[in-house]
């Protein structure tokens, strides 16, 4: 992982690979933004000029490399565009910082160490720029053979250190914005290897695995249930899914508790392993991307152990329900019913609808604690990125002011997502001849059908929302900002700002 450090130090002097530096995209050309001065003024006051004549715009995105002036320590200046210059009086966003570095940071792959000279006006602007910097530092190679020894591949090792300047090391906020940065960003990176891990080697039992060994690690209280105790609580949602797997499902809780808790946040994260969509099979060209499906309990994961590091006043439970979801001889039909652990019986219509019912009977199992409020997360449906696309979940929830909060933390720290309702006339779509409920309702609106099947396994009077991430869980495109190709880390920030804004007593 890529190291994190605040630095007084002067740019000229610095020993480093590279020097980072913004540049904005002014009315007439490229603007140098603060924080470059040292770099500017070597360049006799004329590096916009000089970067006008390299090409660059300042556009968000761009990347821009000259040689260091005489004098500097180091050989290479990178210029990262900002896109506009900030009104009057007004700084640079946090998240076109953030993004920034993440640009910075993936574009000096190979570098060891680099310092960023980029605008900062406070310590959140600090934050943000080192957690862009470890976000858009990670890269998944434990499966390239070069991955085994980073200074023998012939590919390019993350970038190993990173020197914020122009903040204050020595200031109780700075140092708390970093410490954040690296705890939230180390999370991350560490949900974003599970999503990348591929299916044969992670499956329910390896990951519940995983989760065990960091819950130690983090004074995390956890508890597993495998095959044998989720048959005997009568998990029938979970079990029906993983059913046709050789590898049994589980059922992991996470707890985090903090003596200053005056509340207590539950996060419901959809494992599934691998989802080849089970008797109901997907065809070729919608499953090579399937192991993403645990992408939400990878994030839940993530975000209770970042909540534990940080040891926010609140409580905070994690349910993981991990499955893996295939065809075979024991595999659940189209047709079967399934009693699930909230008591209700489903009508499974379509098995490749298999999220919605591990989800069920964790949603129930949350429920039982009567937390303030739970949030589930999942890679839900298709027609949620027929929807918003492939960057924005979607929040649906049970309580409007509660989808309201999520929403403006998911905006704060970064998140693009969006609010989508939960009409009642879907409901009777899914009503069943044979059971209380079918898996599957009208296909127009299928995202919110999935939400309403999930509303009637919260408990009663439970303020609850549902975060699906299908779109943004799984990068299939080239990396941008901060973001690299494959697993996201979709949703983490958002639930680890949630459990500030709770702890901080501003929820409720
Ligand atoms: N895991 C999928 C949803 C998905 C699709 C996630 C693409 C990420 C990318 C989910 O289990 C699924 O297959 N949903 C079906 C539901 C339908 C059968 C009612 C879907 O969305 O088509
Ligand atoms: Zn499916
Ligand atoms: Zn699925």
């Amino acid at each position: 992982m890529t190291a994190l450090t605040l630095s007084t130090a002067a740019a000229p002097g610095l020993r480093a690979d590279a020097i980072v530096i913004g540049v904005a995209k002014g009315a007439k050309g490229p603007v140098v933004a603060p924080g470059a001065e040292a770099v500017d003024k070597a360049y006799d006051g004329r590096l916009a000029g000089v970067l006008e004549t390299l090409g660059a715009s300042g556009a968000e995105g761009e990347v821009t490399k000259l040689p260091a002036p005489s004098g500097f320590k180091a050989p290479l200046v990178l210029a990262v565009g900002l896109g506009a210059v900030p009104e009057k009086d007004a700084d640079y966003d946090t998240e076109v910082l953030r993004k920034a570095a993440g640009v910075a940071a993936r574009t000096l792959t190979g570098s060891k160490k680099a310092a960023f000279a980029l605008p900062l006006t406070d310590a959140a602007d600090a934050g943000a720029i080192g957690e862009g910097a470890l976000l858009g530092a990670y890269s998944f190679d434990a499966y390239k053979d070069n991955g085994k020894d980073p200074k023998a591949k012939n590919g390019k090792a993350p970038l190993a250190e990173v020197a914020l300047l122009g903040g204050k090391p020595r200031d109780k906020a700075y140092k708390a914005a970093v410490e954040r940065a690296v705890a939230v960003a180390e999370e991350l990176n560490r949900a974003r290897d599970l999503v990348n891990t591929p299916p044969n080697d992670l499956n329910p039992e390896a990951f519940a695995a995983v989760a065990q060994a960091a819950a130690k690690e983090h004074g995390i209280k956890v508890q597993v249930l495998d095959e044998k105790a989720l048959t005997k609580g009568g998990y029938g949602g979970i079990l029906g899914v993983g059913a046709g797997s050789a590898s049994g499902p589980r059922l992991v809780k996470l707890s985090y508790t903090s003596s200053k808790a005056k509340k207590h946040l539950a996060f419901v994260g959809k494992g599934i392993t691998y989802d080849s969509g089970g008797i109901s099979l997907k065809p070729a060209g919608h499953n090579e991307t399937m192991k993403c499906d645990m992408s939400g309990a990878a994030s839940v994961f993530a975000a209770v152990v970042a909540a534990a590091r940080l040891g926010l006043e609140v409580n905070v439970t994690g349910w993981l329900a991990l499955a893996e979801n295939m065809p075979s001889g024991s595999a659940t039909r189209p047709g079967d019913v399934l009693r699930m652990y909230s008591g209700k019986t489903v009508e499974v219509l379509n098995t490749d609808a298999e999220g919605r019912l591990v989800l069920a009977d964790a949603l129930w199992a949350a429920s039982q604690e009567k937390p303030d409020a739970i949030v589930d997360v999942a890679t839900l449906t298709g027609a949620m990125m027929l929807a918003l696309g492939n960057r924005t979940f979607g929040i649906m929830g049970n309580d409007d002011a509660f989808r309201s909060t999520l929403h403006e933390a998911a905006e704060e720290v970064g998140e693009p997502a969006w609010p989508m309702p939960l009409p009642e006339h879907l409901r009777k779509g899914m009503d069943s001849a044979t059971a209380d409920i079918a898996n599957m309702g009208e296909r127009m609106g299928g995202g919110l059908v999935a939400g309403l099947f999930l509303r009637e396994f919260v408990g009663e009077g439970i303020t609850w929302a549902h975060l699906d991430i299908a779109g943004p869980a799984f990068n299939e495109g080239g990396p941008f900002g901060y973001t690299p190709k494959g697993g996201t880390g979709s949703g983490v920030r958002t639930l680890v700002r949630l459990a500030e804004l709770t702890a901080a007593g501003d929820l409720g």
